[in-house]
């Protein structure tokens, strides 16, 4: 009798502290690096720090950078570049795990890596490399058995959002034919070794390319419920995309495999709706949700983890204008918009 109510009295207590410690979904920001007036990594911790920034995405494995986030406690998604790819596919297991030795373990500890990144928008968008992202991927995966035996680290690879052929409403959503056979084999991996599916998406983009059907409350979080899909009700294109990823995969028989955002922003200068007030609008909401742990219609309080993009313009970035205006910093370190991160 004594031990049953030891273990009533303590069981509410412990539940209580699980589920304070483990509420609110932490924010990320991508640290791209594609600029010649960028302050040195050293600073850039220091940013991060006094900012309350406790995750980041690297886009590549540059020692440096590397280097400069050892031991600082940031949590890192690290980009595996698509030229590397081939390299790793064709390789035995003990090259991807020299790979990872020298490129990554070397200058940082594995307890900061949350994940490895395996290329970036590949599916449709850099096509040539799709043959090879699956191989790539097993072999880290083998590898990292002996560099990371506890199984922390997981390995995904990130998509365009473009890679949904059909996405309205979010329950009818697949994937591009075409992808079938690279697709199904890629989820089966991500459900069997517990990762989460990659996206980046930006709903600015939808409405840029169309104004006239998609409206910027719905894309502002601005918004009355817009769209009835079966028993859900969306309210702003975020929460829409990343349902229509979810369906997508349940429509090829994936149910629970999570979806973590590894890119989503809005540039603040560069033409339209590219504005510092939607900006931080914008980003403001989606750091909101993510603390609250909002979730999706079809995840209702199951914060997606978000990486914003990104911490700094990128003067060297080619394309349209507004894709060098995605900072939410300058290079001094000083903020664009006043966003808050916790
Ligand atoms: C890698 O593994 C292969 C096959 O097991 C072996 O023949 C080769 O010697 C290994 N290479 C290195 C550098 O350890
Ligand atoms: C967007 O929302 C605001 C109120 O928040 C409203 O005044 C405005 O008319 C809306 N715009 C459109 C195009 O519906």
């Amino acid at each position: 009798m004594k031990i049953q109510h030891l273990f009533f009295s303590f069981f509410p207590i412990l539940l209580l502290s699980f589920t304070t410690t483990t509420a609110a979904t932490s924010i990320g920001v991508c640290y791209g690096r594609v600029a010649d007036n960028l302050p040195p990594p050293s600073n850039v911790i220091n940013l991060l720090k006094s900012n309350g920034i406790t995750k980041i995405r690297l886009f590549n494995t540059d020692p440096d950078v590397l280097k400069a986030f050892s031991g600082t406690g940031i949590k890192l998604i690290i980009g595996v570049p698509n030229e590397i790819l081939p390299v790793l596919a064709n390789g035995a297991v003990n090259a991807s795990t020299k790979w990872l030795q020298a490129n990554i373990f070397a200058h940082v500890p594995a307890n900061q890596i949350l994940y490895i990144a395996v290329g970036n928008e590949i599916f449709l968008k850099d096509p040539y490399y799709t043959p090879f992202v699956l191989p790539a991927i097993m072999n880290l995966y083998q590898a990292l058995q002996t560099l990371d035996p506890a199984g922390k680290i997981k390995l995904s690879t990130p998509h365009a959002a473009s890679i949904l052929s059909n996405s309205y409403p979010p329950s009818a959503a697949a994937f591009d034919p075409y992808l079938q056979s690279a697709m199904i084999p890629l989820l089966q991996f991500l459900h069997d070794s517990r990762a989460p599916f990659m996206v980046n998406a930006y709903p600015f983009f939808s409405y840029s390319n169309n104004p006239k059907d998609i409206s910027l409350n719905y894309t502002l979080f601005n918004s009355a419920p817009m769209v009835q899909d079966g028993g859900l009700t969306y309210s702003n294109l975020f929460d829409a995309t990343i349902d229509a990823f979810v369906s997508a995969m349940e429509n090829e028989g994936f149910a629970g495999i999570p979806v973590v955002v590894t890119e989503t922003g809005w540039p603040t200068a560069g033409g339209g709706a590219a504005l510092p007030e939607n900006a931080l609008n914008y980003n403001g909401n989606i750091i909101k949700r993510a603390l609250n742990d909002v979730g999706t219609p079809k995840r209702p309080g199951v914060g997606v983890e978000v990486f914003l993009f990104a911490l700094f313009d990128e003067n060297q970035k080619s394309g349209e204008e507004f894709e060098r205006h995605f900072g939410i910093f300058g290079p001094n370190g000083v903020k664009t918009y006043d966003l808050k991160f916790k």
